[in-house]
């Protein structure tokens, strides 16, 4: 829903998305407010704001009215009145656009953007017909259309078969939490730089070793905030150090793994400092008190040396990690995960896992809510772990929800 449809059209019915039109994987139409105005001489859309402001506002009316026409001629008018659709108005007052919410909204069948003008809309229309809010950064354009257009690209090319398998196969930034690792075409040279030896070595092990630590260290240099994520996920914390323990530098290490037996075959852990230091750090012993494991590293003799780490996390390597069962999973790996229905109906967070003597239970704090929900992790509730797309598919059993 736009001013300005020509815009919209022209701008996505070139290159990839217009191809993919064009095959019927997607198809999109910018409907223009305009003409759902009551005003048949101007078709004016916008009025003064009550209570004083500069500015025109965008009013109700012609968006209902316009929204009301889409939701009739969806599929013919084949969709479900009863389904809520889902309407992104696009404002820089929304939560900010990400390939996670891009991925979500590719599930959608159909998606209505709301494209904003002049000083925004009459708040009415939009309790009544907006699901999302979304900006696609901090700043502000003039109008919702380009918005619309790259949440509309980003979502897009995640739709099966619009990307060919050359697109597709582009390593992704943002789907693992690392950029893209820097690429060369020929010559060999060029303006004096030489494409890095390795590249043209032939050994393939070591080319993908070269682009791993490319990706790890572009990361940490371009995007700490994502280079933070990608630790959490690559990383297995095994404990916190809580304390020392007597005079010849060792610690109490509260253990945070699933299996703290664990600590008996570590050999190496690394050392997460609060300042962001990351110290890798050998294991000489380890060994079992009340809830604690009193770990001594090689590096340190003395309890002066260890005092400083009081409070920080030890962490493995996922690689040195236990090696799981198909069908098993780390909890660390299915935090934060969506939960679903089977209609894929979100209904909330995955935010705690509790382990009880028999099955785990799964405690989801509910979509707009601060509300819990337990549930337990068993085949009968739990139907899927899609790892993918973080997410988990339960079957409610009556009396969950209410
Ligand atoms: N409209 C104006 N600025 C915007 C932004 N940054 N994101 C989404 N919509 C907008």
């Amino acid at each position: 829903m736009t001013l300005f449809p020509e815009m919209v059209e022209q701008g996505l019915d070139t290159s990839i998305l217009g191809r993919a039109r064009d095959k019927g994987l997607i198809d999109f139409e910018a409907v223009n407010i305009r003409d759902y105005s009551n005003d048949i001489k101007h078709r004016k859309v916008d009025d003064y704001t009550y209570g004083g402001g500069a500015g025109m506002l965008m009013q109700a009316q012609p968006i209902y009215d316009c929204y009301t026409a889409i939701k009739e001629r969806i599929g013919d008018g084949s969709f479900d009145k009863e389904k809520k659709l889902r309407v992104v108005y696009v404002t820089p007052q929304g939560a900010v656009f990400n390939q996670k919410m891009a991925a979500d909204m590719a599930r959608e069948e159909d998606l209505v953007f709301l494209c904003g003008h002049y000083e925004g809309v009459d708040e009415r229309v939009l309790q009544e017909i907006v699901t999302d809010y979304v900006s696609i950064g901090d700043y502000v354009l003039t109008g919702g259309e380009l918005p619309a257009m790259v949440m509309i690209d980003a979502i897009s090319r995640l739709v099966p078969g619009v990307l060919n398998n050359d697109e597709s196969a582009q390593t992704e930034s943002f789907s693992g939490h690392l950029l893209e690792y820097p690429q060369y075409s020929r010559p060999e040279e060029w303006m004096g730089r030489k494409v890095p030896a390795i590249l043209l070595s032939g050994d393939h092990r070591k080319v993908d070793d070269w682009r791993h630590k490319q990706c790890v260290l572009r990361t940490k240099e371009r995007r700490p905030d994502l280079y933070m994520e990608y630790m959490k996920a690559e990383r297995f914390q095994v404990g916190v150090i809580a304390s020392t323990h007597g005079l010849q530098g060792e610690v109490n290490v509260f253990p945070t793994t699933e299996d703290p037996a664990r600590f008996k075959k570590l050999k190496k852990v690394k050392l997460h400092t609060q300042r962001g230091e990351e110290i890798d750090l050998d294991i000489a012993s380890a060994r079992f008190f009340k809830k604690f494991v009193i770990v001594k590293f090689k590096q340190f003799d003395n309890i002066n040396d260890v005092e400083r780490f009081k409070g920080c996390e030890l962490t493995i390597d996922r690689k040195d990690a236990i090696k799981l069962a198909p069908g098993e999973y780390y909890c660390a790996d299915l935090m934060g995960m969506a939960i679903v229905d089977e209609e894929e109906k979100e209904l909330g967070t995955l935010t705690e896992i509790l382990q009880t003597g028999a099955n785990d239970v799964y405690e989801m704090t509910l979509k707009d809510s601060e509300e819990k929900v337990y549930i337990p992790a068993i085949k009968e509730c739990i139907k899927q772990i899609d790892v993918e797309n973080r997410r988990i598919i339960i079957h409610v059993m009556e009396g969950l929800l209410n």
